[in-house]
């Protein structure tokens, strides 16, 4: 036990206590409509069913424990440099699962530059994560990669986002609650923009009732890319169809509306976030 908390007067704060991953799983990520959106475009697009699935950079591996759970021939591999994530991923996200549905789950601790795990018939690389790649020759030659991992019909899923307020110096807090209920303020820091290079920092914090924080709890150093130069590239690496989903607005709340579809034309949103589907 340490010092500090052996005296009876000082109070464990509640960021030592938080847990990063699970904050981050309850604020950041929504796998049941990443995974619906993924089900429901697949099967506008293809006749078939989708079974097996690469969730690219996947951390804590959520969205893997999401799409074994939805069907009983669904497999996932989640790909991800770190074995930290991947050993907290297993730890507490596919614990969660029954014996039979994590059999149907393999992580692997890779680069997913490289990795070359087997043909799946859809890869996702969600929240940005692609953005880490900075040049262009890079990002190629990730989807190149992926495109190499596909089967002949298979897709990739992308997120993207941007808007005027993206490449701007900015925090944006918001209020989210834990598993248990308990609210917290998940803070989005874009702590730093380079106009020449595009190149960004951005810090995630985490605030607490009791006024502790978990400060730059994950960091990221990013490009921000543009739709079409994404699109260019994925057309570069050879994919044949590269379309934009783009979210519908509610004419009620003038807010999205959580509907995705193909579009060549958006709106000069301050901030959106879109999804690219990118067919082999
Ligand atoms: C922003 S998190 C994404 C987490 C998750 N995919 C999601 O949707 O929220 C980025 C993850 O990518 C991993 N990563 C970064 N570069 C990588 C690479 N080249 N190959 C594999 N994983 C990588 C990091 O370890 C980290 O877990």
């Amino acid at each position: 036990m340490s010092k500090k908390n052996t005296h009876p007067s000082v109070k464990t704060e509640l960021a030592e206590l938080a847990d990063r991953h699970l904050l981050y799983q309850q604020s950041v990520q929504d796998v049941e409509s990443e995974i619906g959106f993924v089900e429901q475009t697949w099967s506008e697009l293809r006749r078939r069913p989708a079974t097996r699935l690469r969730e690219d950079f996947c951390g804590t591996a959520n969205t893997s424990c999401e799409w074994v759970s939805r069907g009983a021939d669904h497999y996932a591999i989640g790909v991800d440099l770190d074995p930290e994530v991947l050993a907290w991923g297993s730890l507490h996200n596919l614990a969660q699962l029954t014996q039979e549905q994590s059999g149907r789950v393999e992580l692997l601790q890779a680069n997913v530059l490289h990795a070359r795990p087997g043909l799946v018939d859809i890869i996702l690389a969600m929240n940005f994560s692609y953005y880490l790649f900075l040049k262009r020759g890079e990002l190629r030659e990730y989807f190149e990669n992926a495109l190499d991992g596909l089967v002949a019909d298979g897709i990739l899923f992308l997120d993207a986002y941007g808007g005027f307020e993206a490449p701007m110096v900015l925090t944006e807090p918001r209020e989210c609650r834990d598993t248990q209920g308990q609210a917290f303020t998940y803070i989005w820091d874009q702590a730093s923009f380079n106009p020449i290079d595009s190149g960004m920092t951005c810090h995630i914090h985490f605030e607490f009732p009791d006024g502790s924080r978990l400060d730059k709890a994950f960091s990221y150093h990013w490009r921000l890319w543009t739709l079409p130069e994404i699109r260019e590239i994925l057309y570069a690496a050879g994919f044949a169809k590269v379309d934009i989903y783009w979210e519908g607005t509610d004419e009620d709340s003038n807010e999205g509306n959580g509907i995705y579809t193909p579009s060549e034309r958006g709106d000069a949103d301050p901030g959106w976030v879109c999804y690219i589907v990118a067919q082999a």
